[in-house]
């Protein structure tokens, strides 16, 4: 069902009245970015971002991170980064001492949206808008490289391989294959770490979901 202009107007601004209220209510700096991108990019799909199924795949991660590697993480470099929902949920997390992140997409319309978001961090947190297979991984010198958007890229292995060895990494990855923006999905935890081939792997785990499995690893390049 389609909603007419003056309709989507109006759900947008209830959207923005709630999250304000969850924002007084919670004094969270999240709530306020997420109000923030509803009133300013009416366009952004911010509620598939931050549907409790991908809140979920985050929370898991961020859990995994502090487990695997602790609090002090120093920089992060997200790939696939999207609207930022990840950079905000780290930052959000008074578990985690990071310094910066930065979240490149190729999408040219997805970095002000995650600047919106991370509107409480902005000191610490850049969007750059590239293909994360032609970046100078050398000069970034990331604590930790993230990508939870494996099942979108062409060839995982190769963009791997342009990582300084020893690279810390998290990937995601899922068996979604019906979904026609994955391109690269895997069937199973194993096969995940076939295709990614780690020389050293710290967390290897999986996280079923209703309609798929999220995989994830955490290791080295
Ligand atoms: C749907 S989103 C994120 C899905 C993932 N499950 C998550 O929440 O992290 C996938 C993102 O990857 C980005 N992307 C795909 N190929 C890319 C590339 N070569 N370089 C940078 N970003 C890319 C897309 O523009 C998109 O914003």
């Amino acid at each position: 069902m389609t909603s007419s202009p003056s309709e989507a107007a109006l759900l947008r601004e209830a959207t923005f009245d709630l999250l304000r209220g969850v924002n007084a209510y919670t004094r969270s700096p999240l709530m306020k970015g997420l109000a923030g991108v509803v009133s300013r990019h009416p366009e952004a799909e911010i509620s598939v971002a931050f549907n409790h199924k991908q809140v979920a795949c985050k929370m898991w991660a961020r859990d995994a991170v502090f487990e695997t590697l602790g609090g002090e993480i120093g920089s992060i470099l997200i790939l696939g980064g999207w609207y930022g929902v990840l950079a905000a949920m780290f930052f959000d997390d008074s578990r985690f001492d990071i310094d910066r992140i930065a979240s490149v997409d190729i999408d040219g319309n997805v970095g002000a949206v995650a600047q919106t978001l991370n509107a409480a961090w902005i000191d610490r947190f850049s969007a750059i808008t590239a293909d994360m297979y032609a970046l100078p991984y050398h000069d970034h010198k990331a604590d930790l490289v993230v990508n939870t958007s494996c099942e979108h890229i062409a060839d995982l292995r190769a963009w791997l391989d342009l990582l300084p060895k020893g690279t810390r990494v998290l990937l995601q990855s899922n068996d979604y294959f019906s979904e026609p923006t994955h391109i690269s999905c895997v069937a199973s935890l194993e096969a995940f770490r076939e295709q990614a081939l780690l020389s050293r792997v710290l967390y290897a785990g999986s996280l079923p979901q209703k309609k798929y499995t999220r995989f994830m690893l955490i290791g080295e390049v």
